[in-house]
């Protein structure tokens, strides 16, 4: 058995099922979120009534596209963008693949220089790794202990041959919010092309990408009460992202692939819902995290990660002294009815410590102890009162175990 699935064999062995009659309370809404009824009512029509093609030229086909730009338009309007600038995906992680191959292919002639930081999410660092086995120069810049990348920092790294730029919006671990629309500024000056993963961000703090400046911008409906296994890229004009999955003429000839009606639909219903009502929604859940954030950090050893300031409204993540691995944490909030998890949801049950903490200059040790409690609107302060009566038993609990994982 291989080192991960070892690992994965152990910490699985750790979940049990929580008792049938404990409410659950879902705190990891950065992983994903519950669909919004008001998506849900948007998409269901497309599932049987109107589940036309899109390129049919029949009424049943006509219906799906009419469908189809409308969202576009929706999805426009809530980024600040033009309609012909949205294309749709399946998430972020394309989103984020796509933009990144297209801005090296649209500037090969310029060069072969591409920096990003190294607390971005594994579509972005990935997809780069990938660039540097094709020759392309990737330069990381290191974050500060909050998770911040400076405007200054940047246009140090900056060359005549840098193609493109791609930092976060808002990162995922460590729910620091970064400077986009200083750094992209500091990347044009240099004439680079600016790519921002906002995948965390959309729907959760305003998002425009006129007032960005950013020519590439990814998101994924997931994250914002929308569907899986959708999102949207924002390449400003005119720019045109090259085709990356090629076949037939969807997406103005850019990505083939039957399009994913009913998901789009939802996608659109549910930014435009999170962009109506976000002042109300920040509101309500930056006061649940004030609250759990208080209590938490009363349990001694245990410490906030991220900007304190600058960070996503839901997102809350520790570090606990002498917690050997956050899955025991986890799994014991899981018998509790509590779902949160670790640093992120892909590395939930790695044995790595998540790469965006230690590139926070936390030790090995301290950072695989992450816990990421995120909130949305739908979170109550009793939810919060029955994490801040649970958590701190919890963690003595496991700071009492003498097992290590393997
Ligand atoms: C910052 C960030 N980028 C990209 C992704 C990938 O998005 P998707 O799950 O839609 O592929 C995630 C998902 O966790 C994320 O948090």
């Amino acid at each position: 058995m291989g080192r991960t699935a070892e690992l994965l064999f152990c910490v699985m062995g750790l979940v049990k099922m929580d008792a049938p009659n404990v409410k659950r309370i879902y705190a990891d809404n950065c992983a994903t979120t519950v669909v919004s009824e008001a998506a849900l009512a948007a998409m269901m029509p497309y599932f049987r009534e109107c589940f036309g093609n899109p390129s049919a030229i029949y009424s049943y086909g006509q219906e799906a596209k009419k469908a189809l730009e409308g969202s576009r338009r929706a999805v426009a309007d809530a980024l600040g963008a033009l309609n012909n600038e949205i294309y749709f995906t399946s998430g972020g992680t394309e989103g984020d693949n796509w933009a990144l191959y297209s801005a090296c292919e649209l500037r090969a002639k310029k060069g072969r220089h591409i920096i990003t930081s190294a607390i971005e999410h594994k579509a972005v660092l990935g997809t780069l790794e990938k660039m540097r086995s094709r020759g392309f120069e990737v330069t990381v810049l290191q974050p500060d202990s909050r998770g911040q990348i400076t405007a200054a920092q940047l246009s140090a790294a900056l060359r005549c041959d840098t193609v493109l730029v791609s930092i976060m919006l808002a990162n995922n671990v460590a729910g620091t919010v970064l400077p986009v629309k200083e750094l992209c500024a500091a990347a044009h000056e240099a004439g680079a092309l600016f790519h921002t993963d906002a995948v965390q961000a959309a729907a959760h703090i305003p998002v425009n990408v006129r007032e960005l400046g950013v020519d590439m911008l990814s998101i994924s409906a997931h994250k914002f009460h929308g569907p899986k296994g959708v999102g949207a890229l924002f390449c400003r004009l005119p720019l045109v992202p090259s085709p990356y999955i090629t076949g037939g003429g969807q997406e103005k000839g850019q990505r083939a692939g039957t399009e994913n009606v009913s998901g789009v639909v939802g996608m659109a219903a549910a930014l435009s819902e999170g962009v109506r009502d976000m002042a109300a929604n920040t509101a309500h859940i930056q006061a649940l995290r004030a609250a759990l954030v208080e209590q938490t950090l009363k349990i001694p050893g245990a410490f906030l990660t991220g900007d304190p300031e600058r960070r996503l409204p839901g997102h809350a993540s520790f570090v606990f002294e002498g917690v050997k691995h956050s899955a025991y944490v986890i799994t014991m909030l899981n018998e509790a009815g509590i779902c949160a998890s670790s640093g992120s949801a892909c590395s939930a049950s790695s044995k790595e410590a998540p790469h965006v903490l230690t590139a926070l200059g936390y030790a090995d040790d301290i950072a695989r102890s992450a816990v990421r409690i995120s909130l949305s609107h739908y979170n109550t302060a009793e939810e919060i009162d029955i994490i801040n009566e649970k958590l701190p038993r919890i963690i003595s609990e496991v700071r009492a175990k003498k097992e290590t994982l393997v």
